[in-house]
């Protein structure tokens, strides 16, 4: 994949970005979601590559843009590069209608098939940063992998903080990680860009356990490869629907323990805008006289480059609205 694609990823992040950040804490989940949605498909028509979307934002019949396998890119070109893209136009939907905590818009690319084809299920989750990196194992008790954590970053397991969806689904572990005198940081949404926290400098944040959706899985095992972290993911069902839809999609085990490599293979770009200020990234800001910022993160797995980028654009609240 060529490396300026990474850059151009950018500026399609950051056009969803703004676009769902008109719609901040106006409460309207649908309309945010749309405006990211929307901005994201326009802005991929001018890369030049021969993009599929294999974790998108649904099924051909349930989503109209962006859906799973519809091909994004300049369309004319024939020497474009195959990219496989794994996308979220704006993760984080309630967080952005309520004006909540981190929501971001993020992309991620591979090689074709690099990613895990995941099926819109449950994936049960652990993400750490580089200096973890070797160590987790979903397997073994949240109390053996933040002891892990603990050692290996030289902080007392009271120092430790872990981060979980506020779910009842994860009452057990909550009581569990208590016990173990670490620190938990619940949030209401976005294991997305809090697994990648994990990664992240001075985020506060050292590890994320817990069950969240199987597509933002295989984004954030993106995200941590380009940062030199840890992912193990496995594929949690609700109902044998789900389960025979992960075999149609290509899963031939459905109690895998997925690694990040089988998650992310080969090089991979991950890039993500900040909609509402969170633990990785500032919020879109609006000024006076049409104006805004930006931030963003872009990484490549291949040369592990982090850049983060801020942008002042201009931006005009009345062309959306
Ligand atoms: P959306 O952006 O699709 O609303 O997803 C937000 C999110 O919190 C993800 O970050 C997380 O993986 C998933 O939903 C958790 O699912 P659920 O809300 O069903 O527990």
């Amino acid at each position: 994949m060529d490396r300026n694609l990474a850059l151009e990823f950018v500026r399609i992040t950051e056009a969803a970005a703004l676009s769902s950040a008109k719609w901040m804490g106006r409460g309207d989940e649908k309309k945010a979601d749309q405006a990211a949605v929307d901005a994201m498909r326009k802005a991929f028509d001018s890369v030049r590559i021969d993009g599929t979307v294999v974790i998108g934002e649904g099924e051909r019949d349930e989503a109209p843009m962006l859906y799973i396998g519809e091909k994004v890119g300049f369309k004319g070109a024939s020497d474009s590069p195959a990219v496989d893209i794994a996308l979220d136009p704006l993760e984080g939907t309630t967080i952005c209608a309520k004006g909540g905590v981190g929501a971001i818009s993020v992309i991620a690319a591979a090689e074709r098939n690099g990613f895990l084809h995941a099926p819109d299920t449950y994936m049960d989750k652990i993400a750490v940063g580089p200096a973890c990196k070797g160590l987790i194992d979903i397997d073994k008790s949240a109390t053996e992998n933040i002891h892990r954590v603990s050692e290996a970053l030289k902080k007392q397991v009271g120092d430790i903080t872990v981060v979980i969806l506020d779910r009842p689904r994860h009452t057990d572990l909550i009581a569990e990680v208590r016990k173990t005198g670490a620190r938990i940081h619940l949030i209401g949404d976005g294991d997305v860009s809090t697994a990648v926290a994990t990664g992240w400098p001075d985020s506060g944040i050292d590890i994320l356990i817990g069950i969240g959706g199987a597509p933002e899985g295989v984004i954030a095992a993106a995200a941590m490869k380009c940062l030199g972290g840890d992912f193990q993911g496995r594929l949690k069902f609700r109902n044998e629907g789900e389960k025979e839809r992960a075999l149609k999609m290509g899963i031939k085990d459905l109690n895998k323990k997925f690694t990040l490599e089988d998650l992310a293979k080969g090089n991979v770009i991950f890039c993500a805008t900040g909609i509402t200020d969170g633990p990785l990234l500032d919020g879109v800001k609006v000024f006076p006289g049409g104006r805004a910022k930006t931030q963003s993160i872009v990484m490549r797995s291949q040369t592990g480059t982090i850049r983060t980028i801020h942008a002042h654009h201009n931006f005009s609240i009345k062309n959306v609205i």
